[in-house]
Parts: structure tokens; C-alpha cells; sequence
């Protein structure tokens, strides 16, 4: 495991979480919010660039390319690796595996699940088992429709092995979980609190805080007792309380000897989050984020039905 050198003195260990960057192969605008991922992601670094130069990690929580193409990891480990950080990253339901299992690594790029910063231990854990299919060995073959098959957390039992190996094997005092799909119940009311991802917080009590991404906003919450947190995404993010579209963003956390998590969200200014702001988010697309209709249901639904239902016409592609 990792461990990170830290400035002697310094009593609080500092991150900043990107997520959700949903990186192409090519620069460009994408989707139907047109949202521009490299325009993005450079954005909510400028905005963090203080927040960088004071922060011992970064951790970047998943759907790291939009579609999982091979060029979309190579173009940003590009990116990641010029950072004055070290970077962890985890995968989402948009990641898939042998693409940024090969393209990511990089010197100061990480896909190794722990690094231990003074008495704190962060974990990246893969909540993607509902779209893998584990082949033995800690080898995974992702589903065709992992996308949307894989939209809430849930570990594999290898996964959940693993993660139990390396927290009975270390003596932090304090431990911060970084997975995709944050466990919101009121988000994802399927979510099976004795799962193996509540037996974990169960069994290990050093579990101060989990932090996800995936929804592409900025909420907080709780699960079976502990502080649930959800980064923006730096591509397009979502206002759900005012339902409209927010600009691209991030999470900084402060980690304190005595175990205190604080964590603030951010939205860069300028031109991007202006123009996203000017523009509602759809009706489905807020309802599907916040668990109000399923993607099944959305589905079987004809494009007169989800005209109807969401008064607006079905898109090409969800997010
Ligand atoms: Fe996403
Ligand atoms: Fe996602």
C-alpha cells in the first residue's frame, strides 16, 4: 500500500475529489446538455488550483470516461498526471475495466485501493458489481448494459473481501471510504442496509465517512449511522434543489487527527457554469437521479408515454 510522505507538522491531512469527468476520446461537446468534459475538468482544476497546492491527494471517484474508451483514459492520465498531487482513482458504471485498467496508471496516477496519510487510511472501493461479472482472480468482464445496470453501490464478494484484508491488516486510526454510487437511501431505495457494504461499516467502526460520486451534485446524507457525502461532477452537475443544470465542480475535505471529516463542495465560476445554470434540467433526468422512476420503467415506457410523463421528448442518450 501506498504511503504519503507528509510535510512534518502538519496535522490535518487535505483531498480534493473530482468525479465523474466522462472523458472522451476527442475534445469536444457531447450529450444532449452539450457539456464540453475537457473545458469542464480544466475549469474545476483552475477553480482548485490553491486547494491543489495545499492538498496531499486527490481522488478521482469514477466515470472517468464517458463511454470507456481507451483514449479517453490515455488523454486524461495526461491531465492527471501534471498535477502537483498524487492521484487515486476508482471506477464507475461508465468505466470499463480493461480500458482503464491500461490506459490510466501513470507516475503519480494511481489504481491501487488504499493509501495511508498519517493516522488515515482512504480507500477506494469498486461498487460496480451489479454490472461485472467477477471471472476469478479478482478479474472482472463487464455486462453490456453495465451502465445502467450498475447504478447502485454494490460489492462483489472479492471486492468486499479485499477491502476487509486491507483494513484488518492496518493500524490507521481513521479510515474515509471513496466509492461511485453513494449509498443514499431517499436516492436508492433498493439500497440493503445489512448488504456487504453495511456489514463493513458494521464491522469497522474507524469508518469516519464515505464520500461517492454518480449523481453528479453536490448532496450529503448518512448511511447505517455514517456521513454520506456526493461530489459534483466536473463535467455538468446537477442542481437538484433548484433542478437545473450547475456547472463543473468538486469536494475538498479536511481530515483531522481526531478523526472529524469536513468537506465542502465547490462550483467553479465563469462561462461554463453561467451557461449551465441558464438551462432547467429535464424532468426525467432529475427524477432518474433521485430514484423517481426507474430506467426500467423509463424504458417501457413508448415516446408518447415519457412525452407525457416528463412533458418533454425522450433524449438520444442518458447521462
Ligand atoms: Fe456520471
Ligand atoms: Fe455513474
Amino acid at each position: 500500500m501506498p504511503i504519503e510522505e507528509r510535510p512534518a507538522g502538519d496535522t490535518a491531512v487535505r483531498l480534493i475529489q473530482i468525479s465523474d469527468v466522462h472523458y472522451r476520446d476527442a475534445p469536444g461537446s457531447h450529450g444532449f446538455v452539450r457539456h464540453d468534459p475537457d473545458a469542464g475538468l480544466a475549469a474545476a482544476l483552475a477553480d482548485a488550483a490553491d486547494a491543489l497546492a495545499a492538498a496531499d491527494v486527490l481522488v478521482a471517484s469514477g466515470d472517468l470516461a464517458d463511454t470507456g474508451e481507451p483514449g479517453a483514459y490515455r488523454r486524461l492520465a495526461e491531465v492527471l498526471q501534471e498535477l502537483p498531487v498524487p492521484v487515486y482513482c476508482l471506477p464507475g458504471n461508465h468505466d470499463n475495466h480493461d480500458a482503464y485498467v491500461a490506459g490510466l496508471p501513470r507516475t503519480g496516477v494511481h489504481l491501487e485501493p488504499a493509501v495511508r496519510i498519517g493516522p488515515w487510511l482512504l480507500l477506494m472501493v469498486d461498487t460496480n458489481a451489479l454490472g461485472r461479472e467477477h471471472v476469478g482472480d479478482g478479474v472482472y468482464r463487464d455486462l453490456d448494459d453495465r451502465m445502467t445496470r450498475a447504478d447502485g453501490p454494490e460489492l462483489s464478494a472479492p471486492e468486499a473481501a479485499r477491502i476487509r484484508e486491507i483494513l484488518a491488516g492496518s493500524d490507521a486510526e481513521h479510515v474515509l471510504l471513496f466509492l461511485h454510487q453513494p449509498p443514499l437511501a431517499e436516492i436508492c431505495p433498493r439500497l440493503d442496509p445489512s448488504g456487504r457494504l453495511g456489514a463493513l461499516l458494521r464491522d469497522f467502526g474507524h469508518i469516519r465517512a464515505i464520500s461517492g460520486g454518480h449523481l453528479h451534485g453536490s448532496l450529503e446524507g448518512e448511511f447505517a449511522g455514517v456521513p454520506v457525502f456526493v461530489a459534483p461532477s466536473t463535467t455538468y452537475s446537477i442542481d437538484y434543489a433548484g433542478k437545473r443544470f450547475d456547472g463543473p465542480g468538486y469536494r475538498t475535505f479536511t481530515l483531522y487527527p481526531d478523526g472529524r471529516v469536513d468537506s465542502e463542495a465547490h462550483t467553479a465560476p465563469g462561462p461554463i457554469t453561467d451557461a449551465m445554470r441558464a438551462k432547467p434540467a429535464p424532468r426525467f433526468l432529475t427524477d432518474l437521479m433521485l430514484g423517481v422512476v426507474t430506467i426500467e420503467e423509463m424504458r417501457e415506457m413508448s415516446d408518447e408515454q415519457f412525452q407525457a410523463r416528463f412533458g418533454e421528448p425522450r433524449p438520444v442518450r442518458g447521462a
